[in-house]
């Protein structure tokens, strides 16, 4: 249990890493004051947090980096000096460079990174006939999760008796390995059985899908299938051959159960930084 002020901040088009996030809050045992879900679009004014404020800055991986809107929205955010906490969450395949990528993003707005973590669940690509890490975050993953705030909590703790943390080291390169680019739509609408209920306009983080169109905007698609897995009468299918080749590979390559990791700092042994003459 922590006496913090918990903020959630996340872009999750399939809301996996939603509930990734929702369960290390929980662990935390603080109070969540604010959620933002940047992923139906930025805020209209910048919101800047407070140093004794702790947030919870979560994104999905694309290609081993974020994807480029989520990070454009996460622009929104500032803080001062403000304990952060990055978590990516990836579909069983790699997390390559996204972590570091948050961190960074996050330190370069004002933020302290505390601890961070990487979490898996279902890839956007799993389907039916090409199952990929079907149904993560499970018990197990959403138990980690928790601990993972636990861990968070005892951080804090130790933060408020003025503890020094070491300076994180994540996994990952820099530079970051290049983000995905602009993509052709995914996804094609059988208009047979479209009701035109607009749940995927409106679902659509990209904003790429118009009432009146038969499929997403090319140019502006994220690939992320948040219209194809919430339709109410499954209208949409993966349509783009490297969508459907991509996922393929996946299936046959990403069967191997990876689990979840996490990054918290330790804290400074104050009696070895006398040894070796660093004052605190
Ligand atoms: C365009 C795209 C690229 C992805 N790239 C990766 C990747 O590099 N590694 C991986 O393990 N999962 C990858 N995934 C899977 C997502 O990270 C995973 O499904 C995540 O849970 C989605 O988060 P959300 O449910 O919050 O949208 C990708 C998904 C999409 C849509």
């Amino acid at each position: 249990m922590v006496n913090k002020n918990i903020h959630l901040v996340f872009f999750s088009p399939t809301g996996t890493t939603a509930r990734v996030t929702g369960a290390v809050a929980k662990g935390t045992g603080g109070t969540v004051c604010r959620t933002l879900d940047l992923t139906p679009g930025a805020p209209e004014a910048k919101i800047g947090f407070a140093a004794e404020d702790v947030v919870i800055v979560a994104a999905p991986v694309y290609g081993g980096r974020l994807p480029t809107l989520a990070v454009e929205r996460l622009k929104a955010i500032s803080g001062q000096e403000t304990s952060v906490i990055p978590i990516v969450v990836y579909g069983n395949r790699a997390f390559e460079d996204a972590l570091l990528e948050l961190s960074d993003l996050c330190e370069a707005q004002g933020f302290h990174t505390i601890a961070a973590g990487a979490f898996i669940a279902q890839h956007s690509f799993s389907s039916a006939a090409l199952p990929i890490a079907v149904s993560r975050p499970d018990g197990k993953d959403l138990q980690r999760a928790n601990q993972f705030g636990g861990q968070i909590a005892q951080i804090l703790r130790a933060n408020e008796s003025s503890t020094q943390l070491e300076v994180l080291e994540l996994p990952g390169n820099r530079p970051y390995k290049p983000a995905m680019g602009a993509r052709p739509a995914a996804t094609e609408v059988d208009l047979r059985l479209c009701t035109h209920c607009g749940k995927c306009v409106s679902l659509c983080p990209a904003n790429a899908i118009r009432m009146t169109d038969v499929g997403p905007v090319t140019e502006s698609c994220l690939w992320c299938l948040a219209c194809l897995h919430n339709c109410p009468v499954a209208a949409r299918t993966v349509v783009l051959p490297k969508v459907i080749e991509v996922a393929q590979r996946l299936h046959d390559t990403c069967q191997t159960r990876r689990e979840p990791e996490t990054f918290p700092a330790q804290p400074v042994d104050c009696s070895l930084r006398k040894v070796v003459g660093c004052h605190l």
